[in-house]
């Protein structure tokens, strides 16, 4: 479902890196925040230890530490933090301040304040340790400054500085979001026109669409349909030519036993009646050979039936097709010879279009090459392609007429033979939809025809 709707595919591809770099940025912002938050904290406790820390004096050798309100002033806000401090002498006696203020986990050494995270009776807290040299009581002796302060403004801080920003940005894509939507039904307004033009469109039309009016993305479609619509005509007037030319083919015998019929009924005499009939049986075995032919033309049409995908021996199809002829051959003195690489010859396909292959192309040998007197037919396999060769000795199909004889009612003329020229276009268009080529070659020897049929082989 949610690959079939282009909306749903755009919206997603464009989503999923922009909701990735919103996360991006509002941990960015986040670490930002926390940044800004820290140090905003530490410059207050800081300030607030070096108040402090500047209050120390030292009175008649004692040391006395007084808070000045200003340094707890600094922290006021809303949340209320707790503030601690706590003021210790170099031998750590307590000055001021809670005695359980921790300490930095490393001690303060120089002048430089000293930041740390620690806990003061159960809460979170930051802190800063600082240094402070006592004048006046001897050398080395210093007093240790340590304020606090619990973390709720810290937190709020950061909280109010990249929460609101991630909102905006949330908001900014669901209206990235509603605005391509919105675009998208826009651009494919053009595609739902093309849909409505195409529906709309007689049953009988196959007009192409004027692709100068189309966007530029549509283009490829419009012209992958124009072709389609190109090829289909192409078809449809291949077929009325195909449907006329038979339509011709079949008047002439027609015509032929009309005139036949009609002699036939004028004669009085039996003989003569007989021999009218027994033309006109002749003019009716042509057209059922006519029709017989045009049946398998109309069978083998690519997209007419699927192919029939069985293992079929060439070799076994082509003995039937011999011993189907044989008593012809024997009655018309044709000597048929069968030569056999292998016992089994495997192709792909169809068992019943392959033998019509074979007998038509033993047809013609037998119809055409009879003066010769023989028949040569091998069966042989090279570099994975089963080559079948029939070879006759007639008079041969002339170099010019080798691509002809394959269009459909083609004849060579001043051939005596009958024929309705069908048979080479059946034997190529079986061919061609069995992935294989079929060619017209002089016999290697003396004059004749060899048909040489290559086929994909089917190994084992
Ligand atoms: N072995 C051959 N020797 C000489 N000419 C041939 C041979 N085979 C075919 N031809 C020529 O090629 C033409 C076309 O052959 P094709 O088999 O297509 O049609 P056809 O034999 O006339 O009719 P159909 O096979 O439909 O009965 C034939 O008319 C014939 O002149
Ligand atoms: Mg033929």
């Amino acid at each position: 479902m949610f690959t079939k709707s282009l909306h749903l595919q755009i919206l997603r591809w464009l989503l999923t890196p922009l909701a990735f770099l919103v996360l991006f940025n509002a941990w960015q912002g986040y670490s930002d925040a926390r940044l800004v938050a820290g140090t905003i904290t530490d410059r207050t406790l800081v300030g607030s230890a070096h108040a402090i820390a500047e209050q120390i004096k030292v009175v008649d050798g004692v040391v006395e530490a007084i808070i000045p309100p200003s340094a707890l002033e600094m922290f006021a806000s809303a949340y209320q933090d707790r503030v601690i401090y706590r003021i210790t002498d170099s031998d750590g006696t307590l000055l001021a301040g809670y005695s359980d203020v921790p300490e930095p986990s490393k001690p303060v050494d120089g002048l430089e304040p000293r930041y740390f995270g620690s806990s003061f009776r159960g809460q979170t807290i930051r802190a800063v340790a600082l240094r402070q040299p006592l004048i006046g009581v001897g050398e080395h002796r210093f007093a240790l400054v340590i304020v606090g302060q619990t973390l709720h403004a810290y937190q709020q801080m950061i909280d109010d500085l990249w929460i609101d920003e991630a909102k905006r940005q949330l908001v900014l894509v669901i209206i990235a979001a509603a605005l391509t939507w919105f675009g998208l039904n826009r651009g494919l307004v053009p595609l739902a026109r093309i849909s409505d033009e195409i529906a709309q469109r007689p049953p009988d039309t196959l007009d192409l669409i004027a692709i100068e009016r189309v966007q530029t993305e549509l283009r490829p479609l419009v012209s992958a349909l124009n072709q389609s619509v190109e090829r289909v005509r192409s078809q449809i007037a291949g077929q009325r030519r195909f449907i006329a030319d038979a339509a011709h083919q079949l008047r002439t015998p027609l015509a032929v036993l009309k005139t036949q019929i009609s002699y036939g009924l004028g004669e009085t005499l039996a003989g003569e009646k007989d021999r009218s009939l027994s033309a006109m049986k002749d003019g009716i075995d042509q057209m059922v050979h006519l029709t017989n032919q045009l049946l398998s033309l109309a069978k083998i049409e690519p997209g007419a039936q699927v192919l029939a995908r069985e293992r079929v021996d060439l070799v076994a199809v082509t003995r039937h097709v011999l011993e189907e002829v044989a008593d012809s051959a024997l009655a018309m003195q044709i000597g048929l010879s069968f030569d056999v690489e292998a016992d089994e010859v495997t192709v792909q396909g169809s068992r019943a279009m392959l033998h019509e292959l074979v007998m038509n192309i033993v047809d013609n040998a037998m119809r055409y090459g009879k003066s010769g007197g023989f028949i040569a037919v091998r069966i042989g396999v090279e570099e994975n392609v089963a080559v079948l060769r029939v070879q006759d000795g007639g008079p041969g199909v002339p170099v010019a007429e080798r691509e002809r004889v394959f269009d459909r009612f083609y004849r060579i003329l001043g051939s005596d033979a009958e024929g309705s020229g069908l048979g080479l276009s059946i034997v190529r268009e079986i061919a061609s939809r069995h992935g294989g080529t079929v060619v017209l070659l002089d016999a290697p020897t003396g004059p004749g025809l060899l048909v040489e049929v290559g086929l994909p082989e089917c190994s084992a």
